[in-house]
């Protein structure tokens, strides 16, 4: 057990994000207790709100602030009265980008009780990882206009691909699979080498080269557009998809439902490197419309907070909090849907807390 005190930024940021956050330090504080481990949590206050009073996203100092931390708590971005994009690009993907959190983790597990709009398809069938990576590709923000507003506009959005991000991801994806152990021991390439002829021929090629290095696990490729069929059709086939960021961001999305929607799903965003440090959330939105009636889902959130002791050295205390969401929505919860729950946010908190045995 690591013993020293673990430093936490927690952003619980625009609408529901600080009611799932605040279920998510319950349990923090719970599992502390009981592991025997110190914490520290930094509360700040960016956001829509803050961005509205003073124009600030990512305050002065914010990301040395951040670079003093073990981990990084996100809840939600998203405000009603800034415009799409502002709060998205000036914070999430600012710190994914300035703190090279090039690794996007998103696990894709249904959980006992949940329900999936897969007919048929259970807990066994649906238990598999996307690795996505997520400091490249479309999400760079190289490009420009030409003769903008007029009726000859052409607009370039490109696609940046190195082989350093490629491969830091590809090979970061091959450990994994190698750890995490599945009986399956698959990692499937996701791309669209047949039209991106360029950049996913990189990909392809390191992923041959790469994949030379790790003779025990097993290796497949998908075009994008087939995943989103097998997804749906196979998902059982799956154990470990590797791709690149904008085709991840699609793809789990179709794995979020998979699993049972946004109340559930959650993400880290990995900097894997030594003195790195990383950032988990619920991949759900701030839902504003929700805000203050204590009705919205802190699954999500709790799952996020899971990672993040998984991947900050309590392994422990990441495994008792998952084994207890697992007793709550197979035994408690009667739906994932905000408001259907059976029970209010704080509530399914404690259910939890209450779980963890
Ligand atoms: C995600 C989100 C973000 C992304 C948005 C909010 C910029 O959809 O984390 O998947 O596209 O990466
Ligand atoms: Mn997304």
């Amino acid at each position: 057990m690591a013993s020293k005190t673990l430093k936490i930024a927690a952003i619980p940021g625009d609408g529901t994000g600080p009611e799932v956050t605040a279920e998510a330090l319950k349990l923090l504080a719970a599992v502390a207790k009981i592991d025997g481990f110190t914490y520290d949590v930094e509360v700040l206050d960016w956001g829509g709100d803050r961005y509205l009073k003073t124009g600030e996203i990512i305050p002065e100092g914010g990301l040395d602030l951040l670079r003093g931390k073990d981990a990084i708590f996100l809840g939600a971005i998203g405000h009603p009265q800034v415009a799409p994009g502002i709060l998205e690009k000036g914070l999430l993907l600012d710190l994914r980008f300035k703190l090279d959190q090039y690794i996007n983790l998103r696990p894709v597990k249904l959980l006992p009780g949940v329900e999936t709009p897969l007919a048929g398809r259970g807990p066994k069938d649906i238990d598999f990882v996307v690795v996505r990576e997520n400091t490249e590709d479309l999400y760079c923000g190289v490009g420009g206009y030409l003769k903008k507003g007029t009726p000859d506009e052409v607009a370039v959005q490109q696609a940046v691909y190195t082989r350093k991000g490629c491969e830091r991801c590809i090979r970061w994806a091959f450990d994994y699979t190698r750890q995490r152990n599945s009986p399956k021991k698959t990692l499937t390439l996701v791309a669209k080498t047949n039209v991106l002829t360029y950049g996913h021929d990189l990909w392809w090629r390191t992923f041959q080269e790469v994949a030379k290095d790790y003779p025990d696990v097993k290796t497949d490729y998908n075009h994008v557009d087939a995943c989103c069929m097998w997804m749906v059709k196979n998902p059982d086939a799956y154990d470990v998809i590797v791709t690149t960021n904008m085709f991840g961001d699609i793809i789990t999305d179709l794995g979020g439902i998979l699993q049972g929607g946004m109340g559930v799903a959650a993400g880290a965003n990995l900097n894997p490197d030594q003195g790195g440090v990383s950032m988990f959330e619920p991949m759900g939105g701030s839902a504003p419309k929700y805000t203050g009636q204590n009705v919205i889902n802190p699954i999500a959130a709790i799952n996020a907070m899971a990672m993040l002791l998984e991947h900050s050295g309590h392994p422990v205390s990441g495994g008792r909090i998952d084994r207890a969401v697992a007793q709550v929505t197979g035994t408690k919860m009667k739906s994932q849907a905000a408001g259907r729950m059976g029970y209010g946010t704080r509530e399914v908190g404690d259910l939890v807390v209450a779980a963890l045995g």
